[in-house]
């Protein structure tokens, strides 16, 4: 049966780098209440312009490349994300036309923060089934349109104008400061492909979901639950940001990623000494260091970016791969767990060998 390798890896970061104090000059914030909670100093922001395909697009071009792998030969491309660029049709069409390639089967997966690790899991089993040879798999989000502040605030953000938020308007950025403040946007793709009698590649996937706890963290409005499914009333009230029930989600997500790391090593036999790198899930940087210290693992074998780049959800995993093959963090035959937790409630974890 033939085994799943990532032969190569890009990524893309936007241009507009905001940093904590850029933020308090829209909300009530400040840059030590962020740093001291989340371990976020920066997060970079698309333009209006740019949008998540975008960002997918500049990604899966450098995955290619890495991989030497003409786009023509990819057989499927899976997207995931929670800031597609339409409610439909999803973004892995729309990355296909603009990689202008032909009609090989395209969709998106809706698995938030685990995002990712759900379409590594399904590029897998299509692999070993023999249903596809080299399969697309990206990681996008453009959090920006989910932020509630106006055009003018942003200017203000970036400096471009003079005009502070009003009294109002900074009272109501400041209503979704708990969850506004983590978030970036990012893109970032992997090519996987078939290989034949080798060590390498994916080993296991476990993946996790409790649907019975959605609404800790979830978008309350802008669905087809309502009738119709946007209208001013919700925006009014602020019901098309999401919310999250921040401390809910800090406890479970310590508890998910160190229960679900042991649950993959012990069904192989393994350690933590037997792992080159963990990739976590970089949602607060607190939330990792707990992980961190419950399965005892090392500080050269774990890699952070949350202070550069904030959540950046489905992106999340594959830019640190991305980042960690890139500066000689990971090599072939090194073996990496990924392991995340995210909205659903949805957690998991992948163990490979590079
Ligand atoms: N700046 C300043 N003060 C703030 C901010 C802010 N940005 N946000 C909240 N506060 C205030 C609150 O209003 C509160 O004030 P009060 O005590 O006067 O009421 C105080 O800080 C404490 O608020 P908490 O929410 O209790 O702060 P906590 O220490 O729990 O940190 C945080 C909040 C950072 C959100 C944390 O709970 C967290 O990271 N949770 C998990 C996030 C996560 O993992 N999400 C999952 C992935 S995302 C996905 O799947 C899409």
């Amino acid at each position: 049966m033939p085994r799943s390798v990532i032969a190569g890896s890009g990524s893309c970061i936007p241009p507009n780098r905001v940093t904590n104090e850029m933020l308090s000059r829209i909300m009530d914030t400040s840059d030590d209440w962020v740093q001291e909670r989340s371990g976020v100093e920066t997060r970079y922001y698309a333009g209006p312009e740019t949008s998540t395909s975008d960002l997918g697009l500049t990604a899966a071009v450098r995955a290619l490349e890495m991989a030497g792998i003409e786009k023509a030969d990819l057989d499927m491309i899976i997207f995931a994300t929670m800031t597609p660029d339409h409610f439909f049709p999803g973004c892995g069409g729309l990355l296909q036309a603009k990689l202008g390639i032909d009609d090989i089967p395209c969709f998106d997966l809706r698995q938030q923060c685990v995002g990712f690790l759900y379409a590594l899991q399904v590029a897998d089993a299509h692999i070993r089934a023999g249903l596809a040879k080299t399969i697309l798999v990206v990681g996008a989000e453009t959090h920006t349109g989910f932020m509630p502040w106006t055009p003018s605030n942003f200017d203000y953000l970036y400096g471009k104008s003079d005009v502070p938020p009003t009294a109002e308007e900074f009272a109501w950025n400041s209503r979704f400061r708990n969850l506004t403040v983590l978030f970036g946007d990012a893109g970032a793709a992997v090519v996987v492909k078939a290989i034949a009698d080798s060590e390498r590649g994916i080993i296991d996937s476990i993946l996790h979901t409790n649907g019975r706890n959605y609404d800790k963290l979830y978008v309350p409005g802008a669905g087809f639950k309502h009738r119709p499914y946007i209208d001013a009333g919700q925006i009014q009230r602020g019901d098309h940001i999401p919310v999250m029930d921040g401390r809910f989600v800090f406890r479970n997500a310590t508890v998910a990623m160190s229960d679900v790391s042991r649950e993959i090593l012990q069904r192989h036999g393994l350690t933590v000494s037997d792992l080159t790198l963990v990739l976590m899930h970089q949602a607060n940087k607190r939330i990792n260091e707990h992980v961190q210290k419950s399965l005892e693992i090392p500080e050269e074998k774990v890699i952070h970016n949350i202070h550069r780049y904030g959540n950046t959800t489905a992106a999340t995993i594959p830019l640190l791969w991305d980042e960690a093959v890139r500066c000689g963090r990971i090599s072939p035959g090194d073996l990496v767990l990924m392991v995340a937790f995210g909205a659903g409630l949805n957690w998991g974890a992948t163990l490979l060998r590079a």
